[in-house]
């Protein structure tokens, strides 16, 4: 008798690593927009741009990543710092050659074009791949059948081993910039950081690839709630990471080698 209750118990255990809320799209439902602030348990508005870049709408209120990130950092950084980022490009780009170009490939030929691109269109890029790669529900690692498991596996030994490799690499990125998981021209997953805005798309990033996960180190990401504490910051980003969406950018990025 002993033996199915151990085995029952272990179940129970082990479940809730991968279990949850079942994973859907975010909804805005019918009625009134949503208001925006801190305390909205809706996604927020999408702010006005003028301009060819737009910045994505939110799937997830701006408090529905606490207690990981903070919502007043939440807003500040969206409607602020990344609205910012998207302003700048416009108004730099708007009325000349540069107005028509996707993003990505603005970033691939970025040392051609005016420093703006670089420092602006970096934040706006990088942003937009930020928000995707968080989620509400995160489980703390990539759960079920996922392509991106076996290839962190392969590349790092484990998942454990890549989580620790990313954060060391986060925490040792000197001042502002970003951590990336790319997938390099060689078919290989890397670990690697850029300073600023840069981003590994840019040519005149130091390892280049398709970014599959970004993490923002810089201060006005995390400052609000951990103050200094650049490492609690990376370890509560990794509670909040949708595998999903990096599995998904992961398998895209391969089919395009
Ligand atoms: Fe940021």
């Amino acid at each position: 008798m002993r033996t199915p209750l151990i085995f029952a118990i272990s179940i129970v255990f082990l479940l809730p690593a991968c279990a949850g809320k079942p994973r859907s799209p975010a909804t805005v439902p019918d009625g009134p927009p949503p208001t925006a602030g801190p305390t909205s348990t809706q996604p927020p508005p999408v702010p006005a741009l003028s301009g060819p870049f737009q910045l994505p709408a939110l799937p997830y209120a701006f408090s529905a990543l606490e207690p990981h990130i903070d919502a007043r950092t939440m807003q500040i950084h969206y409607e602020k710092h990344h609205a910012g980022y998207a302003k700048n490009l416009n108004d730099a780009v708007v009325g000349g050659p540069l107005a028509g170009m996707a993003i990505e490939d603005l970033m691939r030929e970025v040392s051609r074009h005016p420093a703006v691109i670089r420092n602006h269109g970096g934040g706006y890029y990088n942003h937009n791949l930020f928000w995707k790669n968080l989620t509400p529900d995160g489980r703390g690692h990539p759960c079920g059948k996922l392509e991106i498991t076996a290839a962190l596996d392969a590349a790092f030994g484990s998942f454990e081993k890549f989580r620790e490799a990313f954060s060391a690499a986060a925490a040792g990125r000197f001042g502002s910039g970003w951590a990336w998981l790319i997938l390099g021209a060689d078919g290989k997953l890397a670990i690697t950081t850029t300073p600023n805005q840069d981003n590994p798309l840019m040519d005149v990033a130091e390892t280049r690839g398709v970014p599959l996960l970004a993490l923002d180190v810089w201060e006005h990401a995390y400052y609000l709630h951990y103050q200094n504490r650049r490492a609690d910051y990376v370890a509560a980003f990794f509670r909040i990471i949708d595998w999903e969406e990096v599995d998904r950018r992961y398998q895209a990025a391969k089919k395009a080698l």
